[in-house]
């Protein structure tokens, strides 16, 4: 199955304050605030929504298309993608800016100051599907990127028929009712967790059933209650899959995307594909960053087995 994934592609820049940021409010000298804070870690994580779900589907043996807008700075990154098997020659490079970063200093309270840096991503909306792959796609994912962007990438899959799975998640807060109705009609499939759902159910007024006969395959993720896939009549339920220990949640979202749509391209049912989402998103939860688990396709399934059933169904795609 070729897939494109549309998206952010951002760096991660993680720094752990050693102290209280409450402590240098100073309620007098609130009218001329000017901090800083010496940190003493910092790391640096390759990130962004659609780069995530690309490469948990590499590990998987696909070889997803990455298509997005990144800055001058994007060379490790895009030799770190390319050595994991993503196809980033659909990345557009834009040379006078910086690739899209999210900087997030956190203190002894785990309270944050954080800033997230559009930079290249605001480029998106003008670089089309049509510029970036020659022929159909069979897949094309739409995942935060630049609000425009994904408007105009929903219109371009629905005129020329292509399928797509909408993924508004962290852009929701951004997108108003009218992007988030446009971003519905005609997706085949979306895959949002329930606070998401409800804020788009809020925007948009339609409500859960409206949103099931707009899209074939509606998915609502739980956090560690798990899923649920909504297809015509039926509701399928989908169990978390039980951590070793739990490092980092951020990112759990994008790999369990990356399951499901490994097992869609497998064909296998949905129930299946969902429970590979768990998984991978449990790998995922394992890791601290957002491309740092790392597994085979036999480890996966080996694992899979130690908790789900499959009925030898995923011999085929160890075989494949
Ligand atoms: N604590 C957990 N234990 C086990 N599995 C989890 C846990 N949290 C999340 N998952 C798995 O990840 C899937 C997606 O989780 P969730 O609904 O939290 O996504 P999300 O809110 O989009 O996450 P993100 O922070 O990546 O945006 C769940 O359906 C579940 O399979
Ligand atoms: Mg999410």
């Amino acid at each position: 199955m070729d897939v494109i994934l549309t998206g952010s592609i951002a760096y991660d820049y993680l720094m752990r304050f050693p102290g209280r940021f409450v402590d240098y409010f100073i309620k007098e000298q609130m009218h001329q605030v000017s901090l800083s804070f010496l940190v003493d870690e910092m790391t640096k994580h390759w990130g962004g929504n659609a780069a995530n779900i690309a490469y948990t589907l590499a590990l998987l043996g696909l070889r997803p298309h990455l298509m997005g807008t990144v800055g001058q700075d994007f060379a490790d990154y895009r030799h770190w993608l390319n050595s994991v098997g993503v196809d980033t020659s659909t990345v557009r490079q834009i040379d006078d800016v910086f690739t899209a970063s999210f900087f997030v200093n956190t203190d002894l309270d785990n309270n944050q100051i954080a800033s997230f840096y559009t930079g290249a991503m605001e480029f998106a909306r003008y670089y089309p599907i049509a510029e970036a792959y020659d022929g159909k796609p069979d897949l094309v994912v739409i995942s935060p990127n630049d609000p425009q962007a994904m408007v105009n990438l929903a219109k371009e899959c629905r005129e020329n028929n292509i399928r797509f799975l909408y993924d508004p998640s962290q852009q929701v807060p951004r997108l108003d009712g009218e992007a988030l109705r446009e971003g519905i009609r005609g997706a085949y499939m979306m895959v949002v967790n329930a606070y998401e759902a409800e804020i788009i159910s809020q925007k948009t007024k339609l409500s859960l059933d409206d949103m099931r006969r707009q899209i074939d395959i509606l998915v609502i993720t739980h956090g560690k209650e798990g899923s649920h896939i909504y297809l015509d009549d039926e509701i399928i339920e989908v169990e978390a899959f039980p951590p070793d220990e739990i490092k980092d949640p951020t990112g759990v979202g994008d790999a369990y995307r990356a399951g499901l749509i490994f097992g869609m391209s497998h064909n296998l049912p949905f129930k299946l594909a969902g429970e590979l989402g768990a998984v991978c998103a449990t790998y995922a939860l394992e890791q601290v960053g957002t491309q740092s688990h790392h597994f085979t396709v036999a480890q996966l399934i080996e694992r899979f087995r130690t908790h789900f059933e499959d009925d030898g169904l995923l011999d085929a795609v160890l075989t494949t």
